[in-house]
């Protein structure tokens, strides 16, 4: 039996960032365990409140929320969170050497249809400068994803599944719920260089810009067209199960950008969604960008910056960018 703790001190990963990965699967149980219960325990639907980006808030948002804030808060070994339900970063009282940006619950539209949800996390290193305990400001999360020291999701679905990067590939763990521990059940994720799959959501073609229009419209031609090859098309409005299904058998996904809202042309969030997701896509041999420049090596400018979003199987990436370039 691979578990966590032991696997991740024979990569050589330090205690204190050990015991914080375990904090967010300890709340991240839970999690999984509330969204099993669905109509059970009543945590179906949604709230009258609104995020900061305007989305309505689902019960389950709020609640897994809650629990990852109050558990790596309390833990000691998270000087600071950022969240997507939270508008402002919140600091702890108990010291620690990491920040941790996340995603409580990916896909909240597929709550109520008991359909994949997810967690995403983003851990960062506290600055130099702010270890001797000065306060913590927003700044101090904006660090590009490159400084990220670990990554990763919580996969809620007919298993639960944690896909995890401290930076040395990228691990597979299943949750065992007959005694609460997630178990390493495969390694050294490799994402296949080529593919014939692609993720978009198709009802908001009209508003893509022109090089997304080209390179979607040569890929449905299939094997007649300039591609010489049929695709096969996937959805399922939820980032976290999209990149799931590239971990394990490659694919290409995308969320550009919209051109009919110049205000707020994006959706997908830099901090707690690109570049945890960007980096376990690079660490599994994939490539990640959005459409300019690769995703890790961005300077965020606000705390809940959203960004276009390419990822996925290296070669197919590559093409997609080529579309752009022209
Ligand atoms: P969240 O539920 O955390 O707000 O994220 C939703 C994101 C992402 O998971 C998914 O890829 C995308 O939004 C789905 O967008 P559509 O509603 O356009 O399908
Ligand atoms: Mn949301
Ligand atoms: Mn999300
Ligand atoms: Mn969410």
């Amino acid at each position: 039996m691979k578990r966590l703790a032991p696997e991740l001190r024979k990569d050589g990963v330090e205690l204190d960032l050990i015991s914080l990965i375990r904090t967010i699967l300890a709340a991240c149980k839970d999690i999984s365990f509330r969204v099993g219960q669905a109509d059970l325990s009543g945590v179906l639907g949604s709230t009258l409140n609104e995020n900061i980006q305007g989305e309505t808030q689902k019960k389950l948002d709020i609640l897994s929320n809650q629990l990852l804030k109050d558990m790596l808060l309390e833990s000691g070994f998270v000087r600071a969170i950022a969240s997507e339900e939270e508008d402002y970063i919140v600091e702890g009282e108990h010291g620690g050497r990491f920040l941790v940006a996340f995603d409580p619950l990916d896909g909240s539209s597929n709550i109520d249809v008991n359909s994949l949800t997810g967690t995403i996390f983003s851990i960062l290193p506290v600055p130099e400068d702010k270890l001797d305990g000065t306060p913590i400001t927003e700044q101090d999360f904006l660090q590009p994803g490159r400084n990220q020291v670990a990554a990763g999701y919580v996969m809620y679905g007919p298993s639960t599944i944690l896909a995890l990067t401290t930076g040395k590939g990228v691990d597979f763990y299943t949750l065992d719920k007959t005694h609460g521990s997630f178990l390493k059940t495969r390694d050294n994720i490799a994402i296949p260089e080529e593919t014939k799959e692609f993720a978009i959501n198709s009802s908001n073609q009209h508003k893509w810009d022109i090089p997304m229009q080209r390179y979607i419209r040569d890929i449905l031609d299939g094997k007649a067209g300039i591609r010489g090859k049929n695709f096969n098309m996937r959805w399922i409005a939820c980032m976290v199960g999209d990149v799931h299904r590239i971990l394990c058998r490659g694919g290409i996904f995308t969320y550009p950008a919209h051109t009919d809202n110049p205000e707020k042309p994006n959706k997908l969030r830099l901090l707690y969604e690109a570049n945890p997701m960007g980096m376990l896509v690079e660490q599994a041999g994939g490539l990640v960008s959005t459409g300019e420049q690769n995703i890790l090596d961005l300077q965020p400018t606000e705390l809940h910056e959203r960004v276009p979003v390419i990822l996925g199987s290296k070669q197919e990436v590559k093409i997609c960018l080529d579309y752009h370039n022209q």
